[in-house]
């Protein structure tokens, strides 16, 4: 059976295929364009994009100097990557991941805009203001990410009731098998009502039984192949979202150990870690997560970088860790010491291929 297109405002996709935003530099502007050159819909995570930038000096020591500069750096360095992303793929369909909870959401939401996203895709938290944020610009798409119907809910109906307008897409993530940030506390991460098979139905028949419309939901966590995209359709999503299964690509953004360490990883490697965030993480295990999980904090001496996040523990009560130095570390190649952020599957890969190889395995008639 030949895969349907995907249409999410005015974006026709070739393929029903999103590659899933993955922050810190995991999916930047290489691996955006080639899902987008591919057919599928590429998305650059905009989030510390500054760090290893030519804007940011990692060694200033003062603190104030240091926060301001992250964040100005962070904006110039997500205008270069999309920059480098549309010279990539001219007429691709490219957006952006912003995190909710990243004390600069509102400055990367409208700098993307400013520079050529065709969607916004946002999630770790419940993206309440995105439309006001992105009035201006009624063409872009505004894709929430959500792992229960009662989000997609408030996010209805808020943005009805102040903006006038719904989300174009919803993408469901299921906390049961996506890598990164789970949508879940850690207690209730094998609950049945979070299974794909039952939120995405329910969803849909709440956006049809309240709005009298259908909005295109989107299946994310756990989508490794062929057969898995089928069963997404078959429970009514118009497309799928798939993170872990780009990284072992040539194009992902990543270092080449980041990618390695992905392909020599086994199903039992794949653990659930607590983040600063205060949502639970997937990640594959290493020296830096058995440390974590042993003694909670494994760089004591270690303090707030940045004050990247919203709310962070790390920061408040210096529990856990810096998280944009681990994911940092980890996608420069050092995958010891680094967060490996990963999906349930991620065991499953045995080679690193191009991109346009896996999506035409993908999408194969
Ligand atoms: C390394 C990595 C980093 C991620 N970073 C982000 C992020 O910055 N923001 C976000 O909304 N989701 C993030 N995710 C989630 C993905 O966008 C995607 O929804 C998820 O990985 C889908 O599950 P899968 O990995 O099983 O395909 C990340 C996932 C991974 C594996």
């Amino acid at each position: 059976m030949t895969l349907p297109t995907l249409q999410i405002g005015d974006h026709i996709a070739q393929h029903p295929i999103i590659q899933g935003g993955m922050g810190i530099r995991i999916s930047g502007a290489n691996l955006a364009a080639a899902v987008a050159n591919a057919g599928g819909i590429g998305i650059v995570s905009a989030i510390g994009l500054g760090m290893n930038s030519a804007y940011f000096d990692p060694q200033q020591s003062n603190p104030k100097k240091r926060q301001a500069q992250f964040f100005e750096a962070n904006r110039l360095a997500l205008i270069d990557e999309l920059q480098k992303a549309r010279d990539l793929s001219p007429h691709g369909i490219l957006g952006v991941n912003v995190m909710v909870a990243a004390r600069d959401y509102e400055i990367l939401v409208k700098t993307a805009i400013a520079h050529g996203v065709n969607l916004i895709i946002s999630g770790a938290g419940i993206p309440l203001k995105l439309p006001e944020y992105t009035a201006d610009a009624p063409h872009v798409a505004l894709v929430p990410i959500v792992s229960t119907t009662r989000a997609a809910q408030i996010i209805c109906q808020k943005w009805h009731r102040h903006q006038g307008r719904l989300p174009d897409a919803i993408v469901v993530e299921n906390p049961q098998s996506a890598g990164g940030h789970l949508g879940a506390k850690a207690a209730d991460l094998d609950a049945p009502n979070l299974a794909a098979a039952v939120v995405i139905p329910e969803l849909i028949a709440y956006i049809r039984a309240q709005w009298g419309t259908s909005i295109p939901v989107i299946a994310a966590g756990g989508i490794w192949n062929r057969a898995d995209i089928d069963c997404a359709l078959a429970l009514g999503a118009s497309g799928v979202q798939i993170g872990t299964r780009f990284i072992t690509t040539d194009e992902c953004d990543a270092d080449r150990r980041y990618k390695d360490f992905h392909v020599q990883a086994k199903p039992e490697d794949v653990v659930i870690v607590p983040s600063p965030v205060g949502l639970p993480g997937r990640a594959l295990q290493n020296a830096f997560v058995h440390q974590v999980l042993a003694s909670g904090t494994p760089n004591p001496k270690e303090t707030c970088f940045a004050n990247c996040l919203q709310v962070c523990k790390f920061r408040e009560t210096r529990e856990t860790y810096c998280i944009l130095r681990a994911l940092d570390r980890a996608s420069q190649g050092d995958v010891e010491t680094g967060l490996v952020f990963a999906g349930s599957n991620a065991g499953r890969a045995n080679k690193i291929l191009p991109v346009a190889a896996l999506m035409a395995e993908l999408t194969a008639t």
